[in-house]
């Protein structure tokens, strides 16, 4: 079990081998401070774990939403939402016919490594060029946020920037970075590595190398509809 603090909030989350806390979210978390959550209707897209709810929960949001693709995080998270006490989160498998509600915010630490999606791969795999549960995420918003409403996620410098702010242009959202923190590139990266580096070659990912340590930037990422 990993305990923490995201500003006053004391969060306990268990993890296991595949879904887990990862530093994209503690960041989230930090900018997320500045939030004010009463009153909202949150979703939670791709919940994982259900960190990013269980924050917004215990920071007053009137009802939290989470939906994942892989069961065993629908799993854990209802674990971990009894585990912080949070009656007004429920979390769901996404499926087509889920019931359409409107959220006032949408939260997301998307799958974004540039490798192909395959079963167990879930937690990280964004294909080749990251951005396919962000676009899953752009559709997901054109239906279920409000006309009022913010969307904020996570997108790494190693999944396509461009491709995921023009899909949002084209769905009718805009793309606007208001965060961004670098972190070192951990040994795991190797399995995809070539992946990074041919999407490199046609601007579909960057990195930062100084003295042969790799660094990817992480930028948060806010979007909205754009006034018809
Ligand atoms: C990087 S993890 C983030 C987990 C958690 N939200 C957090 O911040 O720690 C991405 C999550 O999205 C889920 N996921 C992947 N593709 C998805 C999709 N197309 N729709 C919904 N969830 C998806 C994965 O199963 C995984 O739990």
């Amino acid at each position: 079990m990993k305990k923490f603090s995201a500003g006053l909030q004391e969060l306990c989350i268990l993890e296991n081998d595949k879904i887990r806390v990862t530093r994209y979210s503690e960041f989230l978390l930090l900018y997320l401070e500045n939030v004010d959550f009463t009153h909202e209707t949150i979703c939670d897209f791709g919940c994982g774990t259900g960190v990013l709810g269980i924050y917004a929960a215990k920071r007053g949001a009137k009802q939290v939403t989470g939906f994942d693709i892989d069961p065993a995080a629908i799993e854990l998270s209802q674990k971990n939402i009894a585990l912080n006490n949070c009656p007004h989160f429920e979390t769901y498998l996404i499926e087509k016919n889920n019931p359409k509600e409107k959220y006032t915010i949408i939260l997301s630490n998307p799958a974004s490594l540039p490798t192909p999606k395959s079963e167990g791969k879930e937690f990280f795999s964004g294909g080749i060029y990251g951005i396919d549960m962000i676009k899953d995420l752009f559709d997901f918003c054109q239906t279920d946020l409000k006309q009022e409403g913010r969307v904020f996620f996570l997108q790494t410098s190693l999944s396509s920037i461009n491709q995921a702010a023009n899909y949002a242009h084209e769905k009718g959202f805009s793309y606007k970075i208001i965060g961004v923190f670098q972190t070192e590139i951990r040994d795991h990266y190797h399995e995809f590595w070539h992946q990074v580096e041919k999407n490199r070659n046609s601007g579909d990912a960057h990195y930062l190398e100084i003295k042969g340590v790799y660094s990817e930037i992480v930028y948060l990422v806010e979007a909205k509809h754009i006034p018809r």
